[in-house]
């Protein structure tokens, strides 16, 4: 049977979907080159979660000491396992300080040296003369709250240029042609229950990761996989899902970040002998190595039995040695979190920490240009007609299998800026917006309808806990065969309870009970394609530390792997990394020896 619901219909050159940090990149950039732009959220847009982001945004502004992009780009190649893609990753590192400079001069609070420069601290993997020099000074940081600094300038920006915004209105599905061209999303609006299509020449997904697929996350409990969750409905193939970033310092038991840049400013691990473990593991970079690396270390010594704490299941983050004056100027934020929600003053106690799911690495394939991909034998780079993706929910890839710390701010920044340049250029602001498949307006509203309606004996919140414990367990920091079968075994059966949904609230208006709902049966597919994803790849790298298969396998898994998730069934398929710079060595593009793949040791 066919739902009957009316909705309003709005039409835009552009739609973007998300007003986190790319979100309003991207919908700022758009608005300024004079097309029509909506950016529709389910959170008002100062409550996204890049509001969360502590530490900083990386860009080789070289204010502290010497750098430059070559280095940077260097450090993201090492840092992403030598799985992310040449040409994005060379469009990162030397975009950067430019997309800094613009968010200064938009108005971005940026901490300052002495002379007014933009102040810059060290993060975990960012090193000096690739890799052979001291760490570096690489993060700009407003205090550790850049991410907040950032979000409120942009969407002051964004208002600015007469972007016109929908807040509070849930995304419900694309709709796309019969031929493949995504022509606008349904949406829902929470506060009085109304559905609203926005029809649109260029769709851009900007709605994050699925950090709580997992139990304990850093990430916000909004973080629910939105787009990618759309994109698999339409067949649409995900990337790179089987790694995931754990952030080494969630505060134990809440999981509450606890910023890089408190490392940075000279903050070190212990366990319980008081020792500096991390020494031993990475004897050069030591608490500043990359952020898989300390995640792993951490867990071995807890595993080894020297873990601190009446269970010896968690380590120490000192921060008491440093100033009281650093503290109170540089990492605010971290201290009252700390006071909060561990019962720490952090200039006198070591704060309780575990590694905590953060970021997601994989996402929606796109090109640099945020365009989204559907790869074939054919043609493994195959654009989506009208469909972009940027921010965490997308995959350019330039993280490959782990992110670098305050890559994340950059990569919105950069790319949310790409996109809108890109949109620029396929996006005719004369021209009709087409009309939207009625076909697929109704399968949206079909789906939405059985959900709302579902009367099984299942609730929603049951099943959410089951799937997060699962990811917990069976997708963790350290892997194995045994634990990957059962966890795609029993994510196979968890999935297929959503068949069996219980929702008790019926009624369209703020409907907590629905909104959930709809979010797990995103947040589903992207758990699936996570660890089935896993399970396939016999190798370990970066975020993946797989034991039976301790070593990196480039000859046979330097490959990106696809992932189609139709139901509670994942279907596997693989694309090439892109090997080649966007810019020659003679025409002043990186040297390829120095990015050659060799062993990851900090
Ligand atoms: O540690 C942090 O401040 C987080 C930064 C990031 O994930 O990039």
């Amino acid at each position: 049977m066919t739902a009957a619901y009316e909705y309003e219909t709005h039409e835009y050159d552009v739609v973007v979907v998300g007003a986190g940090g790319a979100g309003l990149r991207a919908t700022l950039g758009m608005a300024e080159k004079g097309l029509r732009t909506a950016c529709v959220t389910k959170v008002f847009p100062t409550r996204s979660h890049t509001v969360a982001a502590q530490g900083g945004i990386a860009a080789s502004l070289s204010n502290m000491g010497p750098d430059n992009w070559q280095w940077h780009m260097y450090d993201t190649v090492k840092g992403s396992d030598w799985l992310g893609d040449t040409d994005a990753m060379e469009y990162l590192a030397r975009e950067a300080p430019k997309a800094v400079y613009e968010l200064e001069h938009y108005g971005v609070p940026f901490s300052r040296t002495e002379e007014g420069k933009i102040y810059q601290r060290p993060f975990g993997g960012h090193t000096t003369e690739f890799g052979e020099g001291p760490p570096v000074q690489r993060t700009c940081a407003a205090a550790d709250r850049t991410g907040h600094a950032i979000l409120h300038t942009l969407y002051g920006q964004s208002l600015k240029n007469n972007a016109e915004f929908y807040i509070e209105y849930f995304a419900l599905d694309l709709i796309m042609s019969e031929d493949g061209e995504c022509q606008g999303v349904l949406c829902w609006k929470l506060d009085d229950g109304t559905l609203h299509l926005f029809a649109a020449k260029m769709v851009v997904l900007a709605t994050g990761g699925y950090g709580r697929a997992y139990f304990s996350a850093t990430s916000a409990h909004t973080c629910t996989g939105d787009g990618g969750g759309m994109v698999a409905r339409q067949g649409l193939p995900l990337q790179d899902m089987e790694f995931v970033q754990f952030h080494p310092t969630g505060i134990y038991g809440s999981g509450c970040l606890i910023t890089e840049g408190a490392r940075g400013e000279g903050g070190y691990l212990t366990n319980s002998e008081g020792e500096r473990f991390m020494e031993r593991y990475a004897p050069t970079y030591k608490d500043l190595a990359s952020r898989d690396v300390v995640s792993r270390c951490m867990t071995m010594e807890i595993r080894e039995g020297r873990g601190v704490g009446a269970e010896g299941d968690h380590i120490h983050l000192h921060l008491n040695h440093l100033p009281p004056e650093t503290l109170a100027e540089r990492l605010p934020g971290i201290s009252e979190s700390a006071r909060i929600f561990a019962g720490v003053d952090v200039n006198k106690e070591p704060i309780p920490v575990l590694p905590t799911v953060h970021y997601n690495m994989g996402g929606i394939p796109t090109n640099y240009w945020g365009e989204a991909l559907n790869p074939t034998k054919d043609d493994p780079d195959a654009i989506v007609p009208g469909l972009m993706a940027v921010g965490e929910a997308g995959c350019a890839s330039v993280h490959g299998a782990n992110r670098l710390g305050s890559n994340s701010l950059i990569d919105l920044v950069v790319f949310g800026r790409a996109a809108a340049i890109k949109a620029a250029e396929v996006v005719d602001p004369s021209t009709a917006v087409p009309t939207p498949n009625p076909a697929s307006i109704q399968k949206a509203l079909d789906r939405f309808d059985g959900i709302r309606h579902a009367s099984g004996a299942t609730p929603t919140a049951e099943l959410r806990l089951e799937m997060q414990k699962t990811m917990q367990a069976d997708a963790a920091v350290f892997r194995t065969d045994k634990t990957l079968a059962e966890g795609v075994k029993k994510m196979e059966g968890v999935a297929a309870k959503l068949d069996d949904l219980k929702v008790t609230d019926r009624t369209m208006v703020w409907n907590s009970d629905l909104m959930e709902s709809l979010e797990l049966t995103n947040l589903m597919p992207n758990a699936l394609a996570t660890i089935v994803g896993a399970e396939a790849r016999k190798e370990s790298r970066g975020a993946h530390a797989h034991e039976d298969y301790a070593d990196r396998d480039d000859k046979k898994w330097r490959v990106h792997t696809l992932a189609s998730v139709d139901g509670n069934k994942t279907k596997l398929d693989y694309r090439p990394v892109h090997l080649d710079p966007l810019t020659k060595q003679d025409e002043g593009g990186i040297d390829l020896k120095k990015i050659a793949p060799k062993a990851r040791v900090y």
